[in-house]
């Protein structure tokens, strides 16, 4: 892990958010490689589940949604992890992250049965459990700091801690506009915000995350064939088109009592991280928890009218929710790779061709010869237009630059030497084998 967090850093791909003024807890920004990484996965995601689709369509709605949302989808209430404070040094923990064999519900009682040490002072004295609610709040429209409680309590809202309830809140809208056969998905990918109690493990658990997730809309009779569905299509896309080997992706079935409030089913797609199995995705069955609590809510009937049988019914949703940080987290440690050749070690990105922020690398063999130079930036240019993600490299020596590429994830260097000048020839380096074939300009 601190291999590849190192590279993230040293190349461009990930930095601690706000660096320049020490960073600030669970927020990381990504730099001019890593942002190119993040969008073509979800790209991917979204032409494999939207665009090559009939059944599935795309939203993107606001993230400041009406703070009704949350008390409809029950989020006000249980969206909470269990806090524990240690009384000697006051240092605040996430119980269920400093204890072994303890679940998200752990009362007090469980917690102190486990003897747990204060990972900061390494005593054993601690307060309550208490329930921490992760999501963000704020307050809109113009609410002053000496404002009463009444009146600031009537602009609160929050920054969604999931993307779905946007979905959900636009399923009328979608059935009232595209008249969707059943059954249909709703996608939508954008910023999520959780208060984590102690963000960690790089970009695994942040404070500001991105999520991938579609709400697939089934009658009740049928959840069980289109969840089976769903599970497919998540590994096809996983292994198939972004390129994680299968034997990293373990399926866990989650107890019922460590599922979330909404759900009557989830497998947690767990992956193999450099430090250990972490979830990577999660696929619930949500029932019709979440169209029943905003047609209670908001008054208005969420029922679905089959075109074919007649029958109206409230759908029940299979949800895919994918975060796109632990994807690109799991992308980078399947590439990332160190191997020795000619006796030189090296660290190389196998980023699939379809991931890798530069598909190729073109430069001059010497950047001292404007003849060179010249031919190179006609290749380069040629390139460019053809595929978009091309990059222009003459620093340093050839074998230096090599190296660059190979840890960035570049697939193929191209480089302008005299024999270029006579025949129209170049040389291409493949990043994974290192091997060197003579290739014409014509035939790139
Ligand atoms: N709508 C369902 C939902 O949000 P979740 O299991 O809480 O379910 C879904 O989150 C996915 O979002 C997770 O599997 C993970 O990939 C990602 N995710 C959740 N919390 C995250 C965090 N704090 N940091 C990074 N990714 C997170």
């Amino acid at each position: 892990m601190e291999d590849i967090v190192s590279l993230c850093k040293r190349r461009g791909f990930i930095f601690p958010g706000s660096d320049v003024y020490g960073g600030f807890a669970g927020t990381w920004d990504f730099g001019p490689l890593g942002v190119s990484l993040k969008k073509k996965l979800m790209d991917e995601w979204w032409n494999y589940f939207v665009e090559n689709r009939d059944d599935i369509y795309g939203v993107d709605a606001a993230i400041l949604m009406n703070p009704r949302t949350w008390e409809a989808s029950g989020h006000t209430a249980t969206f909470a992890d269990p806090l524990v404070e240690c009384k000697e040094c006051k240092s605040r923990f996430r119980a269920d992250k400093i204890a072994s064999g303890i679940s998200e519900s752990v009362t007090t009682e469980e917690f102190l049965a486990t003897h747990t040490k204060c990972p900061v002072c390494g005593k054993e004295n601690w307060g309550p459990i208490r329930k921490f609610n992760m999501m963000f709040s704020t307050h809109v429209g113009a609410v002053l700091p000496d404002d009463d409680a009444e009146i600031a309590a009537k602009g609160i809202a929050y920054l969604r801690p999931e993307t779905a309830q946007g979905i959900f809140t636009n399923y009328k809208n979608i059935v009232d506009t595209i008249y969707p056969s059943i059954p249909f998905g709703i996608a939508q990918q954008g910023k999520a915000f959780r208060n984590e109690i102690s963000p960690r493990d790089f970009i695994l658990r942040d404070r500001e995350c991105s999520q991938m997730e579609i709400e697939y809309f089934v009658h009740p009779d049928t959840w069980e064939e289109n969840f089976e569905a769903l599970r497919k299509a998540q590994h096809d896309f996983l292994e198939n088109v972004i390129g994680l080997k299968a034997e990293n992706i373990h399926e866990y079935e989650v107890p019922a009592e460590d599922r979330a409030h909404y759900s009557k089913r989830t497998i947690d797609f767990m992956f193999d991280y450099p430090n250990g199995e972490e979830e990577l995705m999660g696929l619930a069955y949500r029932t019709d928890f979440d169209l029943q609590n905003i047609a209670r809510e908001s008054n208005k009937s969420m029922d679905y009218r089959d075109k074919n049988t007649g029958e109206t019914f409230v759908p029940h949703v299979i949800e895919p929710s994918i975060g796109v940080e632990r994807l690109t987290l799991a992308v980078l440690s399947t590439a990332y790779c160190e191997d020795e050749i000619n006796g030189e070690k090296r660290v190389v990105l196998k980023l699939p061709e379809n991931l890798a922020p530069y598909r190729f690398c073109v430069s001059p063999l010497l950047k001292n010869k404007p003849e060179l130079v010249e031919k190179a930036k006609e290749v380069y240019s040629k390139l460019r237009s053809k595929y978009g993600n091309v990059t222009w490299d003459d620093s340093g020596n050839i074998g230096k630059r090599y190296r660059k590429q190979d840890e960035i994830g570049t697939p193929k260097c191209v480089v302008i030497d005299f024999d270029t000048l006579e025949d129209s020839t170049v040389t291409v380096r493949d990043r994974d084998t290192t091997e060197q074939v003579r290739v014409s300009i014509e035939e790139l």
